[in-house]
């Protein structure tokens, strides 16, 4: 038997991903994302621990794991494993090993079903106490980054079953969008970059609040100045990538040249041995897009997010604009918590009452939870793109808040003034 990834053995297993993922750090496996590769010995491992489970055989007790499979000779690393849950009053899961490591290598003796049985307990009790998993998951934000013209918007439009590319002037985005999908593997929250050459910063906070970033590539084009740029900004931003080969239905079309060239900027296909996600796809026909939605699923499903409708709010200004009739139109994301009309933002040095919301729909909310993007109605001047946004309970605490932060950038920039004299009286001038 060959090498085989996580993500189909759980399929082929029918078991989800994250189960998969919890037993391989119980194993101790070093493994980068869903589509790294399993060895032999590992999946046999895998496939006794979860027939052991399934009969019954996982241990309730710490202890008790050999019962459940054969015990064999017991190594140091057993005892080590053993000792600890029996030791600690907290049982010490195995630490989850680092996951940048590019081959997955056991990083110790692949244990027998028995070791791993307890090893797999003991990661079981830590999961089921650690606070954050009682944490809700959150949809993806994932955002659509390339070169000008390579066809993100309409691959969008593709997903929502929209047409805003035809709409743009002269066929270019000039903005960031934030928009919601329900798609076949779940909603996920979108956000469109523009490629052109001009929108640097734009397409960086795009990144920055992504969890996941697509990056487009046209097939008969292949990597162009932005691409690189984007691949660039996904990077600094430490989010995973996926690169979407679009326009295969050109007869131009060239995808093999399209991966020979992404090798060039260090990311290796996964049929090349690496470990880059590179799906085909046509915005045109729709061909490949189901495939690409069921990796953002996988990716999501790794990163395992997470956050808490209940608690603080925190966002993130996505754009904003002055609106002739409306006024000042901020689209917020928000990231933790839950914002309601009548709520108090505060961004920078400015605040605002939230006096109406619209979702990415246009239709009109009067809440919304995490990774959900909002236009909010409400702040007197601009906020600026890219700025964290915060809540306060009434207008008192929200303007005490932007009065420390005054205070705050003011003594900045007094000691900055009184050193820059210091320094002036020192040499003299
Ligand atoms: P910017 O936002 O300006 O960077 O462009 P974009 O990447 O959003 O590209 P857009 O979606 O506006 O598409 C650019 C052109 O490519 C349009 O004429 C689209 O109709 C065309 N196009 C996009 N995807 C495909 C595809 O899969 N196949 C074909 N044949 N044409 C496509
Ligand atoms: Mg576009």
């Amino acid at each position: 038997m060959s090498k085989v990834r996580i993500y189909t053995l759980a399929k082929d297993l029918g078991v989800d991903n994250q189960k998969l993922l919890e037993i391989l750090d119980s194993l101790g496996v070093v493994y980068k994302s869903v589509s790294s590769t399993l060895d032999e010995d590992t999946v046999e491992t895998i496939k006794e621990i979860l027939a052991a489970e399934a009969a019954g055989g996982t241990p309730a007790q710490p202890g008790t794991a050999t019962q459940g499979a054969p015990a064999t000779d017991t190594t140091d690393a057993a005892t080590e494993t053993d000792a600890a849950p029996a030791a600690a009053p907290t049982p010490a899961a195995p630490q989850p090993t680092p996951k940048d490591d590019v081959t997955p290598t056991p990083a110790a003796p692949t244990p027998t079903p028995a070791q791993a049985a307890t090893a797999s307990h003991a990661a079981a009790v830590a999961v089921a106490e650690a606070p954050a998993r009682e944490i809700p998951h959150r949809s993806p934000v994932v955002t659509i980054m390339g070169h000008v013209d390579h066809g993100k918007t309409s691959l969008l439009d593709y997903i929502r079953k929209t047409k805003v590319a035809a709409k743009e002037a002269g066929g270019i985005t000039q903005h960031v969008g934030a928009f919601e999908a329900q798609t076949s593997k779940g909603r996920i929250v979108f956000i469109d970059t523009p490629g052109h050459e001009a929108f640097t910063t734009i397409r960086a906070r795009g990144a920055n609040v992504a969890d996941i970033a697509i990056i487009v590539v046209a097939a008969d084009d292949s990597i162009m100045p932005q691409t690189r740029e984007a691949i660039a900004h996904a990077q600094a931003a430490k989010v995973p990538l996926i690169v979407a080969i679009n326009k295969v239905d050109l007869p131009q079309a060239d995808v093999d040249r399209v991966k020979t060239d992404l090798t060039m900027v260090n990311l290796v296909p996964e049929e090349f041995g690496g470990d880059t996600v590179v799906v085909p796809v046509s915005a045109k026909t729709g061909e490949g897009v189901e495939d690409l939605l069921e990796y953002i699923s996988l990716t999501a499903e790794l990163e395992d997010l997470r956050a808490d409708p209940n608690g603080e709010f925190s966002g993130v200004i996505i754009e904003s604009k002055v609106d002739r009739q409306a006024g000042v139109l901020a689209t917020v994301m928000v990231q933790e918590g839950t914002i309601n009309v009548g709520d108090f933002l505060v961004v920078g040095e400015t605040y605002g009452k939230i006096k109406a919301m619209t979702d990415s729909l246009g239709g009109r909310i009067k809440s919304a939870g995490p990774s959900t993007p909002v236009q909010v109605l409400g702040f007197s001047e601009a906020p600026v793109s890219g700025d964290k946004v915060a809540s306060a309970s009434n207008e008192h605490a929200a303007r005490e808040k932007v009065a420390v932060r005054v205070d705050t950038r003011r003594t900045v920039e007094e000691a900055r003034a009184q050193r820059k004299l210091s320094l002036e009286e020192m040499m003299g001038s």
